[in-house]
């Protein structure tokens, strides 16, 4: 990479906070992700995990702080920068009329590829996502799984430097699911960094490297995970946990679990 330093993390959020009118979503949120790696951001609902990627993303407008991206400071004009992150969102913001070519074929040129590598990689991500059987048709007849892998296809199509990722196991099929941990372990491999949130502990146990956990805008916890088979040690608690999932509920606290009308 031109004149940056490898040594310069995927990115660096400093003291982000996020309010809405009543609801402040992040509140001081200091996080430092290093590159080459597969992190996972994970908390309750509602713990502001979409929310700090939409700041990273530049969808949304933080309200005090900064980003330090990718060696730059990132601000929602950072258009190269932006050239550099795919983004797959919580909520798909697809073109319904469009099929799930057109879409791809529009996000790629957004990106600047060249017609060649385009048709090259849409063709391709269109036959192993298993799509090829809705190409005539428009996005807005698509199953929910089959969305979320449209969306997945426009994050990867430029080949980003930093991927974030909001839930993108959500809806998919078990087969789906495997062929995204298998592509995302190959580009942690080669250099860049995936960021992602999700709910499933035990994917994101076996996936995973990192991981960084927030609670109500705060974070709580931010480590690596190849220290869990000798068991994760929290001195606040005084045990040592041997599961991502055993950690996550100390962390983060159990519900209740009775409802006594039920
Ligand atoms: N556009 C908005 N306007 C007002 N409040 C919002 C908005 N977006 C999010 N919030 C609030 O900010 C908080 C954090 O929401 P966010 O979507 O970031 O949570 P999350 O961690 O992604 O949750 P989930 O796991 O359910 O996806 C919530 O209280 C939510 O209601
Ligand atoms: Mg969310």
């Amino acid at each position: 990479m031109a004149d940056e330093s490898d040594r310069d993390p995927a990115f660096a959020i400093e003291h982000l906070t996020k309010r809405y009118a009543t609801v402040t979503a992040v509140a001081d949120l200091c996080l430092e992700v290093p590159r080459n790696r597969l992190v996972a951001f994970l908390g309750p609902n509602g713990a502001g995990k979409s929310t700090t990627i939409g700041c990273l993303s530049g969808l949304i407008e933080p309200t005090t702080g900064t980003i330090r991206l990718l060696g730059e400071q990132f601000t929602g004009d950072s258009v190269e920068l932006k050239r550099r992150i795919g983004v797959m969102p919580e909520r798909l913001a697809l073109f319904d009329h469009l099929t799930a070519g057109e879409f791809l074929t529009f996000n790629a040129r957004m990106y600047g590829l060249d017609r060649a590598t385009i048709r090259r990689r849409v063709d391709e991500l269109i036959e192993v996502l298993d799509l090829s059987s809705a190409l005539r048709r428009p996005l807005a007849e698509y199953s929910s799984g089959m969305r979320r892998k449209v969306a997945f296809a426009a994050a990867i199509i430029h080949r980003p430097d930093l991927l974030l990722l909001d839930e993108p196991f959500a809806d998919l099929d078990p087969a789906s699911a495997a062929m995204l941990k298998t592509w995302l372990r190959q580009f942690a491999a080669t250099a860049r960094t995936v960021f992602l949130t999700s709910h499933a502990l035990e994917t994101v146990e076996r996936l995973c490297d990192e991981v960084a956990i927030i609670k109500a805008g705060r974070l709580v916890w931010h480590g690596s995970l190849s220290h869990l088979a000798a068991g994760i040690e929290l001195a606040s608690h005084g045990q040592r946990f041997h599961s991502l999932e055993a950690l996550y509920l100390a962390l983060v606290g159990e519900h209740g679990t009775r409802l006594e009308w039920l």
